[in-house]
């Protein structure tokens, strides 16, 4: 079909252009008949600009307008005027001006959609996904694919400014351990063996150093076969990073810059480098999470020694078998009724501990049911320690370490939401550090690696290998952001008589880490430099910059919470053809 191609975008026409003649290509954002003349918003992804048709200027042109229906295609040139006096749209970037039209060419046409493309769209998730080409069209999620871009332009300048190669690894690849579920996909040419998708380039990238590229960043798409949340995907995006030569801090300070110009470009907000640092015991001790949201206090205070010897059994047998009692105060809490309370002590069982302890500090005094066995003076003591004031209220978790920081962890998010402490203007930037090298895994029964396997030890608890390894303290960190890990990585080992100890650790023996790794260890024999990295999770940074709620909404194409893409329907059946040349029988 012969029709004029567009001189200008939807978001370009200004009080500048008024009087010239102009082509615009776009959808029909919406449709107004009023007394004859017939007003479209037409739209494409720069913006929307107002078109007339007037049947006294051009009559077969406003009599094929009339066809108009939402989300019709459509090329319009016209002339640009200035919109009469007290019509100016001031929501509009083009809203000074309209455009009349004088020649229409109907390029497609459109059935009716199934939701509107509306900014405010109040409709279930699972049509926007369905209809994914439709929900895309909307200005939010157009904003979201542009700070996405962005970011990759960021990415791609920052590194390669600083003498970073951009290097390509495999998507077919052998099986890595990051500890998710591996994606397989099986030979063809080889029957009965299968590739794995990469859970992260974590393994190419090492032998990248090896091979002497000190510095190597990718933006790459990793693929974890795990349970899905609203900061998780099947396949998502990481900006993968790997140096040689270097301890942490020079890792950290790479990212931070990159933090800087992120904030700067994309938010127009100045942070300041270095980040503050918090030591894994630090930020479990002081807000019960790994990845703690310091964007509002609600601090917590050991209370382990203040009640050791109290008259409360709960606590004292409890720091006897040497567990911890910990607890903080929570501004106004002492207003809470006894139905709230009883709602919190709930809430606080349902994560697994036997219970939940507090104290008031009203006008009147301490109003609390333990006061009877721990006494006036103690309470006081604890409300002192806690920081409470008089209104508050101080909760106190008694069990193991873990299980009482972990608790409180969740009871302080939850406080804070309910109390609307946190500000969602604010940016909070800061590194998790020293995290243990292992972690119990309580299904397995075994010890697996809490970053990963190739994570060093810290020089000083390195003799800790052939002790009590489980207080081995790791080379590893984590950029975390407004209670979010963004980032997370770690100075590698790169001893291969050490990396056999820690393989030996996690409970894989020679025969096994030869089969899965043998291709580094032999890469360790041939001049390993000292090395380290981190990946970044893009989607969940994107999620953030944007105030999204769900990671989805800043991928184009995503999968729900049950792995779908409802858009192609897939995951889908094959043919048995397929399934015969692949050598797979299904049960
Ligand atoms: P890690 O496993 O910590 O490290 O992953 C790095 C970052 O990727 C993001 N992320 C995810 N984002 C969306 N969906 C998921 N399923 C998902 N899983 C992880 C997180 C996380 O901080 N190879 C190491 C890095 C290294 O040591 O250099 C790695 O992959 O934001």
């Amino acid at each position: 079909m012969q029709y004029n191609k567009r001189t200008h975008t939807c978001g370009e026409l200004r009080s500048s252009h008024i009087g010239q003649t102009v082509t615009l290509t776009g959808w029909v954002d919406t449709r107004r008949d009023l007394g004859g003349v017939i007003f479209i918003d037409l739209r494409d992804r720069y913006g929307k600009t107002q078109v007339v048709f007037n049947p006294q200027h051009h009559e077969a042109i406003h009599t094929l307008a009339k066809e108009l229906r939402t989300e019709f295609v459509i090329s319009v040139s016209g002339t640009v005027e200035r919109r009469p006096g007290g019509t100016d749209n001031a929501k509009l970037s083009t809203g000074e001006i309209d455009v009349l039209g004088h020649t229409l060419t109907i390029l497609n046409k459109a059935e009716t959609t199934p939701f509107p493309i509306e900014d405010k769209l109040d409709t279930n998730e699972d049509l926007r996904l369905k209809y994914r080409y439709l929900d895309l069209r909307r200005a939010p999620m157009q904003q979201n694919l542009l700070l996405r871009h962005k970011m990759y332009q960021i990415t791609r300048r920052y590194f390669d400014e600083h003498s970073f190669l951009e290097v390509e690894t495999p998507v077919l690849m052998k099986s890595t351990p990051e500890g998710a579920r591996d994606f397989l996909v099986p030979s063809r040419i080889n029957p009965g063996k299968f590739y794995a998708l990469p859970q992260s380039p974590q393994t190419y990238k090492q032998i990248l150093m090896v091979a002497g590229y000190d510095r190597y960043f990718q933006i790459v798409k990793c693929f974890r076969d795990e349970d899905l949340r609203a900061d998780r995907q099947l396949e998502f995006t990481q900006i993968d990073v790997e140096m040689s030569f270097v301890d942490e801090i020079d890792i950290q300070t790479i990212v931070e810059g990159l933090m800087v110009r992120f904030m700067k470009e994309i938010k127009g907000i100045d942070v300041t480098a270095p980040f503050p640092r918090l030591t894994y015991k630090d930020a479990m001790e002081g807000y019960g999470s790994d990845k703690p949201d310091l964007r509002f206090g609600l601090k917590f205070s050991d209370l382990s020694g203040l009640v050791k010897d109290s008259g409360f059994k709960v606590f004292t047998e409890n720091v006897k078998k040497g567990g911890v009692v910990a607890g903080f105060a929570v501004p106004g809490g002492a207003a809470y009724t006894r139905n709230q309370m009883d709602n919190l002590v709930d809430f606080t069982k349902s994560l697994g501990v036997g219970g939940l302890a507090y104290i008031k500090l009203t006008e009147k005094g301490i109003e609390s049911a333990i006061e009877k066995f721990l006494g006036n003076e103690l309470c006081m003591q604890i409300c002192t320690t806690t920081g409470a004031k008089v209104g508050d209220l101080v909760l106190l978790v008694s069990d193991t370490w873990q299980k009482t920081y972990s608790t409180l962890g969740v009871l302080r998010m939850e406080m804070a939401k309910r109390l609307n402490l946190i500000d969602e203007n604010a940016w909070n930037l800061h590194w998790v550090v020293d995290f243990p090298m292992f972690e119990w895994n309580d299904e397995e029964k075994r010890y697996v690696a809490m970053h990963h396997p190739f994570t060093a030890p810290k020089p000083e608890d390195a003799h800790l290998l052939d002790g009590d390894a489980s207080k081995a303290r790791a080379r590893a960190y984590d950029l975390v952001m407004n209670g979010n890990e963004i980032a997370g990585g770690s100075i590698r080992i790169y001893d291969s008589a050490l990396q056999s100890k820690v393989f030996g650790l996690l409970g894989i023996g020679p025969e096994e880490a030869k089969m899965k790794f043998g291709f580094m260890l032999d890469a360790f024999k041939y001049g390993a430099p000292p090395h380290g990295g981190i990946a970044f999770g893009l989607d969940r940074m994107a999620m953030l910059f944007a105030g999204a709620k769900s990671i989805r909404d800043v991928i184009a194409f995503p999968k729900t919470s049950s792995g779908i893409s409802l858009m192609d329907e897939n995951p889908s059946e094959v043919d048995k053809k397929q399934l015969d040349e692949l050598h797979i029988k299904l049960k």
